[in-house]
Formats: structure tokens, sequence, C-alpha cells
């Protein structure tokens, strides 16, 4: 079909079924086990409804938003996602440009397929990227990563703590993978007979633990972001270790399958935030199956910073390049302005969650 064709983010998905190599489609598209947690992550957002409040001049919407510091024209951004060229030739370079013609924030993943200098050297004027960083067993090697990312510029370190050791896709591990030039990391030995994913993270540290929080923050200056909190109680001890964010993700499903939705933990953490007084001492993010402006709007009535796209932004680059990505973003923000319009708000500041009905969210 022609990209005029694709009226939301499932039809890239479909798109991308059908076209795409069977080994891309495999890593991209695979979860955990069963992909209970995937699935879960759609139809959470499906149990909450809204309670739009009427008569409200909104003939002005403005989606713009701000997250750690930088201004952005919608409360989205592009998370992490290992293995563009599995996808498109270019690779992530692909996301960057379209994330600059949006003004997004890109998240560089440590196993992009482009080299962060790359990624960094695509981006364009003022353009801000975060880095998504898994821990190196060798600390000088994930040290010289983080500051040459601080000084080329990176605006967030996001450190995944959700991967001590990849989960299991079987989808991508009974394919036979070819690497299609990834960026591993040196002096890591690779095994394909486990698939894409397993091959290119043997490099993990495995005993990443709190008492290393210290030491990331004696390294930079960059805010500090935890990727992959799925509880409230960890939120709170995230806070006592003074970093500035959290996302509440479970990888996209990828990791431990029956792990909760971002959205429920979002729903969990953000009113224990407030009745201890905490909301403003830590930045909370969310991922995992936003695919609609309603998905983006319930994350923000409850209180999340901003919300990470990942497999929709690869679908629609596998399949038409950057005008893809560029197409896939609009239409998310199209479908938020329409919604802000529906639910009576004007502005992202003013969604809260009294417009909201969570009632059915926590019931399974
Ligand atoms: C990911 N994700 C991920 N996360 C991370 O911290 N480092 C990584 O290298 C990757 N790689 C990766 C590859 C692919 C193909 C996918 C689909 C996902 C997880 C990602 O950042 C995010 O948490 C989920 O993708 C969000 O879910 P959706 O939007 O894909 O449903």
């Amino acid at each position: 079909p022609l990209l005029s064709e694709c009226f939301n983010l499932h039809d890239f998905e479909a798109v991308a079924r059908r076209t795409m190599k069977k080994t891309a489609w495999g890593y991209y598209s695979s979860a955990a086990d069963d992909e209970i947690t995937m699935r879960e992550n759609h139809s959470a957002y499906h149990r909450i409804w809204f309670r739009p409040q009427i008569l409200v001049d909104v003939h002005h919407i403005d989606l713009s938003t701000t997250m750690l510091g930088t201004k952005v024209s919608a409360p989205f951004y592009v998370t992490a996602t290992a293995l563009g060229k599995l996808g498109h030739p270019e690779g992530e370079v692909v996301l960057t440009r379209a994330a600059a013609t949006h003004n997004v924030i890109q998240m560089i993943p440590t196993l992009a397929s482009c080299s962060f200098d790359e990624l960094v050297d695509a981006a364009q004027g003022d353009q801000v990227q975060w880095l998504q960083l898994y821990v190196n067993k060798d600390r000088a090697i994930t040290q010289r990563i983080v500051q040459n990312a601080e000084r080329r510029g990176c605006k967030g370190l996001f450190i995944t703590v959700d991967a001590p050791q990849l989960g299991r896709r079987e989808k991508d591990m009974r394919l036979k993978f070819v690497d299609p030039g990834s960026n591993v990391q040196k002096g890591t030995k690779t095994d394909t007979s486990q698939g894409a994913a397993r091959a290119i993270s043997t490099f993990i540290d495995p005993s990443l633990s709190w008492a290393d929080i210290p030491w990331f923050k004696s390294i930079t200056k960059m805010p500090i972001i935890l990727k992959g909190v799925q509880r409230v109680e960890d939120v709170l001890k995230a806070v006592d270790a003074g970093v500035q964010g959290v996302v509440l993700s479970n990888h996209g499903g990828r990791q431990l399958d029956f792990a909760r939705s971002g959205i429920e933990i979002l729903a969990e953490t953000m009113p224990v935030l407030r009745e201890q007084g905490l909301d403003d001492k830590i930045d909370v993010f969310v991922d995992g199956g936003v695919r609609r402006g309603t998905d983006i709007l319930k994350a923000m009535c409850l209180g999340a910073k901003g919300v990470g796209i990942g497999r929709p932004f690869l679908y629609a680059m596998s399949t038409y390049g950057q005008a893809g990505v560029e197409r896939a973003m609009q239409l998310l923000k199209d479908e938020m302005e329409m919604d802000m319009r529906l639910i009576g708000c004007n502005r992202i500041e003013d969604l809260h969650p009294g417009l909201l009905d969570t009632r059915g969210l926590f019931v399974h």
C-alpha cells in the first residue's frame, strides 16, 4: 500500500509483517515466552476510559511539553531499540532525521547498528538525544561510553535495569541470525545460536545493583534515569538514590513475561508519590504498547512526563523509511489534537487523573 493509505500505527505493523525480512520481523516483533506481557501492554490501555469535560473552548490546542528540560512538540519520544539496520539499510539515522523534523527526542541505543557518533552527527541544529546504556562488565568501557555521550551533548542517561539477562524470544531464536553489522562492543564473543538479541548482549553485567548508582553520578552530570522500573517500591528507592527519573517499562514485553504494564505501574506509583510529596522529586516516564493518541493522553493524565514508543517507529522505518516515521509521528499528533478537543483540554499541563476512569485497570 501507499504510505498515504496508512491511517494509524497499526497499519504500519500490518505492512511490516507482510514485507519485512523474516529475521528482521522476528527480532522486532518478538517478545518473551508466551508474549502475555506484550499483549497486556495493549490490553491495559483498553481498561482505561475517559471522563471528558464539556463546553471548554478548545479552539486552540497545544501539544508541546518539556522533558528533562527540553521543550518538545509533543509528549512522546523515540525509545531505544537495537539493530536498526535489520529493518533499514541506513539504520537508526533514519529515526534521527524523522525526530528532528518533528522536534521529538531520540533515545540512542547502546546496541544501535549505526555508531553512536554517526547518530550524534546526524542530529540537526539543537536536536536533543539521550543515551540508553547497557552496563558492560568492564566498567572502563562503560565510563568511556557515558563520558563520550556527555561530551557529545547527550541530555540524559537512561540505564536499562530490566535486562541482567536477555529474555527468551523464541520467534527470534528460531530464525538463523546474521548480524547486519551491529556496533557490538569490543571483546565480546557473539553466539548466534540463540537469536539476535542474545547474540549481542553477552557483555551486559548481571551484577549491576543500587550500589553502582553513586558511581554513575560521579562520572557524569547528565540526568540519570532508570529504564525498566516495575514497582512503586523501586520508584521510591530511585528517589532515595537521587536519580532524576524512571521509565516504568517492561521492555516491550521482551524480558520477564507476566511483568505488569507500564501504565498500570504508573497508576500505582503517582498517588504514592503525591501522598509523600515526592512527585516533583522525580520524573516518571512510561513505555510499552503505546499506539494511539488516546494511549499517550491516558499516560499524561496519570502524571507521566513523557511516553516512549518503540516498535511502531521501527515498522514505519522498515517499510517507508524516513517519510514513514514522519507520517507515524504526524498521525499520533493529529490523533492527540483531536482527542484533546474531545476531552476538553487545551494544554498537556491541564491533563489530570480526574479525566480518567481507571476502576477497571487493576482488574485483570
Ligand atoms: C527494544 N527495547 C530496548 N530497550 C533497551 O533499553 N535497550 C535496547 O537495546 C532495546 N532494544 C529493543 C529492540 C527492539 C526490537 C524492541 C521492540 C525493543 C525496549 C524499548 O526501549 C521499549 O521499552 C519498548 O520497545 C516499548 O514497547 P513498544 O513501544 O515497542 O510496544
